[in-house]
């Protein structure tokens, strides 16, 4: 059975739809991201999910139970819902083992236990019960706010960009960490995100926002490889756009024939390959399909700027720095794989 069920969800701001007729089944025991660009209503969709906001139309159900309908709405503490946000937002008067027994009321049986069992989930040691929220690094604060969420068993998990205001070594170490605690508890989770790379690597899911809408919902391999608009494709990655001719299984541009999933298609279209897709081979002049002209340099990546012959707009390709060729040198591409057409 689908832990949660969006059906037609509306809520707008003044005339802003900040989420516009989205349907979302999120089933049992996965985990689901849900990702789009700043203001796309990442956190508005959270938000009526949570129970913080009543949606305008549409219905939501957890657990088969329909918590906001028409006429309906059951408030956001009787959702058995838990929710990480960005921030963590703790309670800076108590201790972590304050904030994270804080919905177990004083006297619950196993309230000790319960508090050690969840900073061992988290990774914290136990002597930082004791503390106060301000003598914690963000890091730590988003862990004991993950503990605080988990500590009442919720059938549902919201995590909104919980991992965002951390630097990105910490940022890969959290993300496996909640994965794992989050499938050792068996919570069914939602993680909304602008970080096409956390969502790919976080979700068994992935769902993604434009402007209020769900544009496409699919596997993480789906989405980034079978894209079903231009802004998908981009979105979740890299493209390199090429006009090309499709002729059977090969299109024509301007890297030479190359293979194609043409899904039956025909004719004058633009195809895109992924970055990873692409190997630059230096080469002589008269073998090359090209030329380096430019070069930028992100560490483990450069974006490596190559002129083609009669084609206008040179390339960007983003790949590895050691296999980088420097500016000046003639290059031929190798593609791997299939291109596909730009929806
Ligand atoms: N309380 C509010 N009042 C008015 N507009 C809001 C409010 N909350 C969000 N919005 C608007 O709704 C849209 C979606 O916002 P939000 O859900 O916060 O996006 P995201 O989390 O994807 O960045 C934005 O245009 C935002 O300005
Ligand atoms: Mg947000």
């Amino acid at each position: 059975m689908s832990t949660l069920t969006l059906t037609g969800i509306t809520k707008r701001y003044g005339s802003v739809a900040a989420v516009d007729n989205v349907s979302l089944k999120v089933e049992h025991g996965t985990r689901t991201a849900v990702v789009g660009p700043s203001g796309s209503g990442k956190t508005t969709l959270l938000r009526l999910i949570a129970g913080f906001e009543p949606p305008e139309a549409g219905c939501i159900a957890i657990d088969g139970e329909v918590v906001a309908d028409q006429g309906v709405i059951v408030p956001a503490h009787r959702r058995s819902v838990g929710v990480v946000s960005q921030h963590g937002a703790l309670f800076p008067h108590l201790t972590v083992a304050g904030n994270i027994g804080f919905g177990m009321g004083r006297r619950a049986k196993d309230r000790d236990r319960r508090i050690a069992e969840l900073l061992d989930a988290v990774e914290l040691p136990q002597a930082m019960g004791g503390r106060k929220p301000r003598d914690l690094s963000g890091g730590e604060q988003q862990r004991v706010a993950l503990a605080r969420a988990l500590a009442r068993r919720p059938r549902l998990m919201l995590l909104d960009e919980p991992f965002s205001s951390l630097d990105t070594s910490l940022r890969e170490v959290m993300r496996a960490m909640v994965a794992r605690v989050l499938d050792d508890a068996g919570t069914t989770t939602v993680l909304v995100t602008h970080d096409q790379a956390e969502a790919l690597s976080f979700a068994d899911r992935v769902a993604v926002l434009h402007r209020g809408q769900l544009v496409q919902a699919g596997s993480p391999q789906d989405l980034y490889f079978r894209p079903q608009s231009p802004m998908v494709a981009a979105f979740l990655g890299d493209i390199v756009a090429l006009p090309a001719v499709i002729e059977g299984d090969l299109a024509v541009c301007a890297l030479g024939s190359i293979a194609v999933t043409a899904d039956g298609r025909a004719g004058t279209t633009t195809i895109f390959l992924r970055p990873e897709q692409l190997r630059l081979v230096p080469t002589t002049a008269v073998d090359s399909d090209g030329e380096v002209i430019g070069s930028g340099f992100a560490g483990p990546t450069s974006t490596v700027i190559v002129s083609l012959g009669k084609r206008p707009e040179p390339l960007r390709v983003r790949m590895s720095s050691q296999d980088a060729p420097p500016v000046g040198t003639p290059v031929k591409f190798v593609v791997l794989g299939k291109a596909r057409i730009l929806p």
